[in-house]
């Protein structure tokens, strides 16, 4: 036997004896090997790994071995991993909590001098890909323009408009958000243009436009249902179950709306947005549903438990599959329960110690399943004084709802899906807007897509009602007046109806409006002002054969009535 295979030999028995040595004793202290490299493993480097979220790696035993007594401090406080939701409170996939168990054994391994142990019995630390999460993408978008944000000033929000260049319907499996700027970027939602219009708001093509309250004119048929997102609170993107995946057509256009502080130095935020695609077609159609309070947010300086809150009563049988609770940074708890027909109270989410800093999606391990008639309630707690730790004014001062993040909020998002084969998200969406009307009436877009809802669920007289109101609130909104057009229409006063399209030209050129002028226009007999009107739609939709198609038949009728008249 040469030296060299005596060694490994030796070194054989070694590992041998390692790896039956699992359990330790009381005598020997937990090792860096044998214990705490797992926990780091499954609990931290998601965040701790280069080029993540947390401030340094922890991937090997000299990155945890520098910093053994702050793990151990901040585990035991549960300062980390960070996440909000209290344990018990609703049954979260990737619920990031370590036991008791392993608290104890971090704090035991670092009061021991946070000792090594044996190397080679330490498990592989995980590979993380450098870059997509989630592997390549099918496609990948980078923003057509960066944007640099002021050095200092209040919050920006910036909307980065991507085209997708798709050629055929796709459906949208996870989206990999990178907004880059990690330290100026607190949080992007993506939004599915599903009427490609937001894009009129860039002063030039691709340049970008400033704004939080984006206001999309959503499709009826088509709303939002999944959370688009990247938070903080997220590391990793979230993969649509099969038959979940959204639909993604050629013509939608995709807006990445970015909120972002300012750093004391000028920041390039240029993001990237990676998307995942399968063919399977959507089959379970699940609607955002947002219960919220800004309205009642008038926080006085000083106050140290203001609450607000939000119920809402589901019109028909639902499983709850995820939820994402918003406020700024006087929040301080939020609690949601559901109280089911039966009178039973469960609860679906618990914040009580709510950090803006790790915001993020909560998806349930099992769907919630909550049968009509169950009244939904969130409530938002406050805490305005001194004593709050991140409380931005110093003296404390009344802070109102509002964009601005030293402004608040009190939102809490719910993924439902509605029991059922069927695509009933119109039925709820109704619903949800009929509870926002009773908050606040006179709401402008509240009254508009329930108008939309309404005018698609062939209610036109009723879709009448909300859309007048929405045109009441903003009479200078051209795609209101369009809509409202398109409802009277519908109800018969054709009239009415040109008298409205008319007024949304005067506002806003738009092809969409032409093209339903022209259609009034032919049933009131103004043929050569239709003709005219289908001219210009055709322009603004040059893929569209609709326009073309309209044109012809008009053309051929003006033809017909004029031979008749000879
Ligand atoms: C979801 C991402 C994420 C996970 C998971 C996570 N961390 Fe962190 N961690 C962060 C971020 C971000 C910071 C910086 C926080 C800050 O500055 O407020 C941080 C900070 C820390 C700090 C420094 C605290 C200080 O006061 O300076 C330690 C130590 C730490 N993490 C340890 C851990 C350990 C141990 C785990 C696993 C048990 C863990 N983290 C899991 C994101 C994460």
């Amino acid at each position: 036997m040469t030296l060299r295979q005596s060694a490994r030999a030796g070194l054989a028995a070694l590992v041998a004896l390692g790896s039956a040595a699992v359990s330790r004793t009381a005598d020997s202290p937990p090792t860096f090997a044998r214990d705490i490299a797992p926990i780091l493993y499954s609990h931290c480097t998601t965040c701790h790994q280069p080029g993540a979220a947390g401030p340094f790696s922890l991937l090997t035993y000299d990155d945890a071995r520098k910093r053994a007594r702050l793990i151990a401090q901040v585990t035991r406080s549960r300062f980390m991993p960070p996440w909000l939701a209290e344990h018990g409170y609703g049954d979260f996939a990737g619920e990031r909590r370590l036991a008791d168990t392993q608290i104890k054994m971090i704090s035991d391994w670092a009061a021991a001098g946070a000792p090594e142990g044996d190397p080679r019995t330490a498990p592989q630390p995980p590979q993380y890909t450098e870059g997509w999460q989630l592997g390549p993408p099918d496609l990948v978008l980078t923003a057509p323009a960066a944007f640099t944000t002021p050095a200092t000033g209040p919050d920006v929000y910036w909307n980065f408009v991507f085209h997708t260049g798709m050629k055929s319907v796709r459906y949208l499996r996870a989206v990999d958000i990178r907004p880059g700027a990690p330290g100026a970027v607190h949080h992007a939602n993506l939004l599915i243009d599903r009427m490609a219009s937001a894009h009129e708001h860039e002063a030039s093509p691709g340049a970008g436009f400033p704004g939080m309250d984006l206001d999309i004119q959503r499709s009826p048929f088509d709303p939002e249902g999944q959370f688009l997102y990247w938070k903080p609170g997220n590391p990793r993107p979230h993969e649509e179950p099969s038959g979940f995946a959204s639909r993604l057509n050629p013509s939608d256009e995709l807006v990445l709306n970015v909120h972002m502080h300012p750093t004391g130095k000028p920041e390039t935020v240029r993001p990237v947005i990676g998307l995942y695609f399968t063919d399977e077609p959507q089959t379970r159609f699940p609607l955002l549903v947002e219960l919220e309070a800004d309205n009642a947010l008038r926080i006085p300086a000083g106050a140290r438990d203001f609450t607000v809150g939000d119920d809402f009563k589901l019109p028909l049988d639902a499983d709850l599959l995820a939820v994402y609770p918003h406020a700024h940074y006087l929040g301080r708890r939020m609690e949601a329960w559901a109280v089911l027909p039966n009178g039973t109270r469960q609860w679906l989410i618990r914040v009580p110690d709510w950090n803006p800093a790790w915001q993020g999606v909560f998806y349930y391990r099992e769907p919630v399943s909550l049968p009509r008639g169950t009244v939904i309630s969130m409530r938002w707690h406050y805490d305005n004084s001194a004593a709050n730790p991140r409380n931005p004014n110093s003296p404390p001062k009344l802070v109102t709802g509002g964009n601005q993040i030293t402004d608040e909020m009190a939102h809490f998002r719910l993924q439902l899906l509605p029991h059922g084969a069927r695509d009933q998200r119109r039925e709820l969406d109704e619903a949800v807007l009929h509870h926002r009307l009773e908050k606040d009436p006179a709401d402008f877009s509240s009254n508009f897509n329930l108008g939309a809802v309404q005018l698609s669920r062939l209610n036109p007289n009723a879709a009448v009602a909300s859309l007048e109101t929405a045109v009441r609130a903003e009479p200078a909104r051209a795609d209101a007046r369009n809509m409202l057009g398109l409802a009277l229409a519908a109800t018969g006063r054709n009239g009415d109806a040109i008298a409205q399209y008319e007024a949304s030209l005067r506002l806003h050129e738009d092809g969409r409006a032409r093209f339903n002028l022209a259609n009034a226009q032919v049933k009131a007999g103004r043929l050569d002002d239709a003709v005219e009107n289908y001219r210009r739609a055709m322009e603004a939709f040059p893929d569209d054969p609709l326009p073309k198609q309209r044109l012809e038949e008009t053309l051929a009728l003006r033809d017909q009535r004029r031979n008749e008249r000879r």
